[in-house]
């Protein structure tokens, strides 16, 4: 199964509710929802309040992605505010198994992210743990940046690697920053959830083009 989460980071926030109906009505799997802080990335966006007037109007799951320092001293409210889907930085987190765990017993399905210069072999300890690794094809911080290349074969070594661990089951591979409708298709092989802000919300018709990543990544296009 392929899934798509348009993150709303790029969205119209005066227009949220119309955004998220329109990404959801074209065949968004998820919402993606980027949490900042100014101190783990450079930029603030959004926290519980929107977290959770969104997680009260519509049904679909949301995957929200921690890109904040001592992002442990919050697990329990992002999940009570709506997380589906829960995801620590490799890098902001120092005891990520323990919070893997906790997220888990929550209810919630646990992500673990990458930077750009985090080597996958470094995933290694962690991989039977959780639910879904997130790679950052970006530097993260910011929506509407240019797709980092090496990203691909870092995507394609994360699968060699699930498949010889013969992890069952198998943690999904999420990669998030710069795809577009061009750079997708050599993505498809390795990647389970693809996370789009710009080339969906930057776009004159929310909806159409979301329905065309969706046709993307079930390959019918
Ligand atoms: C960046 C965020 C992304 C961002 C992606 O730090 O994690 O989710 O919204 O936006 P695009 O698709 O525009 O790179
Ligand atoms: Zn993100």
């Amino acid at each position: 199964m392929k899934y798509l989460a348009p993150s709303i980071l790029s969205a119209n926030f005066l227009n949220l509710e119309k955004d998220i109906r329109e990404a959801i009505e074209g065949g968004a799997d998820f919402i993606h929802i980027d949490v900042m802080d100014g101190h783990f990335v450079p930029n603030l966006s959004l926290g519980f309040p929107i977290i959770k007037q969104i997680h009260k109007r519509f049904s679909i799951p949301l995957d929200v992605h921690l890109m904040i320092s001592n992002a442990e001293l919050y697990i329990e409210e992002y999940i009570e505010a709506g997380a589906s889907f829960l995801t620590l930085h490799y890098e902001a987190v120092k005891h990520l198994h323990r919070y893997v765990e906790k997220i888990k017993q929550l209810g919630a399905k646990a992500g673990v992210s990458i930077n750009p210069h985090t080597p996958i072999y470094n995933l290694e300890e962690i991989l039977p743990y959780v639910d879904m690794i997130l790679i950052m094809s970006v530097n993260p911080g910011f929506g509407g940046q240019r797709f980092i290349p090496t990203s691909v074969e870092k995507a394609r070594k994360l699968k060699e690697l699930i498949h010889q661990m013969e992890l069952n089951p198998p943690p999904l591979i999420e990669m998030d920053g710069g795809i577009n409708l061009e750079n997708i298709d050599v993505l498809l092989n390795y990647v389970d959830i693809f996370v789009i802000g710009s080339s969906i919300f930057h776009t004159p018709n929310i909806y159409e083009t979301t329905k065309k990543f969706k046709e993307k990544i079930l390959r019918r296009v």
